[in-house]
């Protein structure tokens, strides 16, 4: 994915980069972060500086985002010591459902997609109603708040620990951090393959099973109600407790469409003990296959055909 800093990355690289400077991909110039001159003054949110897009989208989040993601996107709002699992904290970089490589970010379609459809079983809503330009542009605020969370603790270190005015930090380390970082973050961000899905027939189906006692049985169960021996015992980064799937349910936080489990089988849910599963495509289909058998069968006629499960094979 060509994201609009790596160009502004390229841009730097080849000496264009000045007091402030052009985004090839935006509609507005990006000022480059200033310090305020004040004492002990720290790296933070006020300076890392936004496009135009990233502004608009600051205003959506303020209107319906802050009351559980917070102020700063710590997922620490008011609303947020209620719920159960806590709201993202957006500057940790941790996306649980995406369509990138396992532990990278996540690409813009991905988080427009968890706007537009929520997940299910968590306090996460749907926006159907929030235009598409809307979506857009917070999940642009929501990116560029994961990517100053990559920022801020190293250029706080150089504060902290080396004595250094923010000024001097922006001065003299700061465009060398910013193009290290941003590369980090987005270097390795594609949508990961997917061949064709081969029918779901009784083999595939077959197969799957075998995969799964094989590898999934321990966190997920025998009959795959989430049950398994490990399935006590399991934590996400932040420690809270997290339990595997249950499968018999149906419902999938993000999505029951055969495409939303094959990629959360292909990329893991960053963060948690789910894994990203090896194995060729097609191990990865029967596996599917396999899962979706066991949902109530009547689970697909009550999809509404405006819901986003219908749409997801048109991801
Ligand atoms: C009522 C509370 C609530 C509101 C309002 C809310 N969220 Fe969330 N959001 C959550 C919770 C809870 C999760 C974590 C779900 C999980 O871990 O499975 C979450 C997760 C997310 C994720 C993470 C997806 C991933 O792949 O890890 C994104 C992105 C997100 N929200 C964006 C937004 C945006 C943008 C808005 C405003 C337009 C918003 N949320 C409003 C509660 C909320
Ligand atoms: C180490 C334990 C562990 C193993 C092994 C594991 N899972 Fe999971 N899995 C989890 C946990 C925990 C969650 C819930 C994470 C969350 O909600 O944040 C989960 C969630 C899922 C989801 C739900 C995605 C959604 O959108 O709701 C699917 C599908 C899934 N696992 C399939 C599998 C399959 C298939 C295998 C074997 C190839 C497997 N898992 C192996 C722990 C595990």
């Amino acid at each position: 994915m060509q994201h609009p800093r790596i160009a502004w990355a390229a841009a730097a690289t080849l000496g264009l980069l000045a007091a402030s400077f052009a985004l090839p991909n935006a509609d507005t110039t990006r000022a480059f972060p200033r310090a305020s001159g004040a004492d002990g003054e720290r790296f933070s949110l006020e300076h890392w500086t936004l496009d135009a897009s990233e502004t608009r989208g600051r205003k959506v989040y303020e209107t319906w985002c802050i009351g559980c993601h917070g102020e700063q996107g710590l997922g620490d709002g008011p609303s947020a010591e209620w719920l159960d699992p806590r709201p993202r904290n957006f500057q940790s970089g941790r996306f649980k459902f995406r369509s990138s490589p396992s532990g990278e970010f996540p690409l813009l379609d991905d988080v427009v997609h968890v706007i537009s459809c929520g997940l299910n079983g968590s306090a996460m809503r749907s926006f159907p109603l929030m235009p598409e330009k809307e979506k857009h542009d917070v999940a642009r605020y929501v990116l560029a708040l994961a990517e100053f969370g990559m920022m801020e603790g190293e250029v706080n270190e150089l504060i902290d620990d080396d004595g250094m005015s923010l000024q001097e930090v922006l001065d003299e380390e700061y465009e060398d951090i910013f193009l290290d970082n941003m590369e980090l973050a987005w270097e390795d961000v594609w949508p990961v393959g997917m061949e064709q899905r081969p029918e779901m027939d009784e083999d595939s189906v077959e197969r799957g099973k075998a995969l799964y006692e094989a590898q999934c049985v321990a966190c997920h169960g025998a009959t795959g109600v989430g049950d398994g021996d490990s399935s006590f015992h399991l934590r996400d980064w932040k420690d809270a407790v997290v339990v595997p799937r249950d499968f018999t349910t149906g419902v999938f936080r993000a999505g029951s469409s055969a495409q939303d489990v094959f990629l959360r089988l292909r990329t893991g849910l960053n963060g948690t003990p789910m894994p990203a599963v090896s194995g060729s495509d097609d191990d990865l289909w029967d596996l599917t296959h396999y899962i979706l058998s066991l949902a109530p069968s009547e689970s697909d006629k009550s999809v509404h055909p405006m819901s986003c499960d219908a749409h997801g094979a048109a991801r």
